[in-house]
C-alpha cells in the first residue's frame, strides 16, 4: 500500500450559521498521485479544500498531510498579486531567508517547470487565463509544495486550454513527485487522473479509477 500524502478521516465540518457541510468526511491520496473530487454544486469541495489547506478548522476529525501545500483557486486574478511574472512567483518566498540569487533560481527553476521562463518579465495583465493559473502553480512550485489543492482550476478557461492545464499538470505530478488533488466536474478531465472521489451530503460515497467514476456518473 502506498503511502498517503493526505489523509482525512472523519471530518466534520459546520459554518458558524449552522449549516452543517461535512459528516464524517474521510478520504486518502497516495503520494505521488493526481486525484480527483467531484460533487454537485454546495457539496462542500472548496470547504474541504480549505480545511485541507489550514485555512478554515473542522470541529472533529482529523487531518495529515506530509508536505507543504500549494493552493490554486479558480479564479487566478484572487491569486496572482504583483505586477509581472517574476516578482509574483518571487513574492511567495519572501518569508523564506533566500540570498538573491537563491530566489532567482527558484523563481527560473518553477517557470521552466510549467514552461513559461521566456515571460518572466510580463505584465500580469497580459496573461491568459490558462497561463495566469500556470503562474499559480509556478508559485507553489518555488516554495517547493510536494501538495497541490486546485479548485476548479480550469473553470475560467476554453476547453483546448482546459486540457492543456490538466496534462500539465499530471506531468508535474509525474515528473516530480508531487501529490495533487484537483476539483471538477468536468468528465473528461477524469481520463488524466489516478482516480477521484465522489462528495455527496458532506461524505465521500464513492472513490476509484476514472473509469469506474465516469460510469457512476453518466448513469
Ligand atoms: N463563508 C461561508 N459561510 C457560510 N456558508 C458557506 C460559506 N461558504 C460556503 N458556504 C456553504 O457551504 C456549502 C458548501 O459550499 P462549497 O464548499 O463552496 O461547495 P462546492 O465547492 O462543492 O460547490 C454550501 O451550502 C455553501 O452555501
Ligand atoms: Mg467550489
Amino acid at each position: 500500500m502506498t503511502q498517503a500524502a493526505i489523509q482525512v478521516r472523519d471530518l466534520c465540518f459546520q459554518w458558524p450559521t449552522g449549516a452543517s457541510v461535512l459528516q464524517f468526511c474521510s478520504l486518502d491520496v497516495p503520494k505521488g498521485e493526481f486525484w480527483m473530487l467531484l460533487g454537485t454544486n454546495g457539496s462542500g469541495k472548496s470547504t474541504l479544500l480549505r480545511l485541507l489547506a489550514g485555512l478554515l478548522q473542522p470541529q472533529s476529525g482529523e487531518i495529515k498531510i506530509s508536505g507543504q501545500v500549494g493552493f490554486v483557486f479558480q479564479n487566478p486574478d484572487h491569486q496572482l498579486v504583483m505586477p509581472t511574472v517574476g516578482a509574483d512567483v518571487a513574492f511567495g518566498l519572501v518569508e523564506e531567508k533566500l540570498s538573491l540569487a537563491q530566489i532567482q533560481a527558484r523563481v527560473h527553476e518553477a517557470l521552466t517547470a510549467v514552461n513559461l521562463q521566456l515571460l518572466q518579465r510580463r505584465p500580469i495583465y497580459a496573461l491568459s487565463g490558462g497561463q495566469k493559473q500556470r503562474i499559480a502553480i509556478a508559485g507553489a512550485i518555488a516554495r517547493q509544495c510536494e501538495i497541490l489543492l486546485l479548485d476548479e482550476p480550469t473553470a475560467l478557461l476554453d476547453p483546448d486550454t482546459q486540457l492543456d492545464l490538466v496534462a500539465q499538470v499530471r506531468n508535474l505530478v509525474k515528473s516530480r513527485g508531487l501529490t495533487a488533488l484537483w476539483v471538477t466536474h468536468r468528465f473528461d478531465e477524469l481520463n488524466y487522473c489516478d482516480g477521484a472521489f465522489l462528495l455527496e451530503q458532506g461524505r465521500v460515497v464513492d472513490r476509484g479509477a476514472p473509469e469506474h467514476l465516469k460510469q457512476r456518473l453518466m448513469q
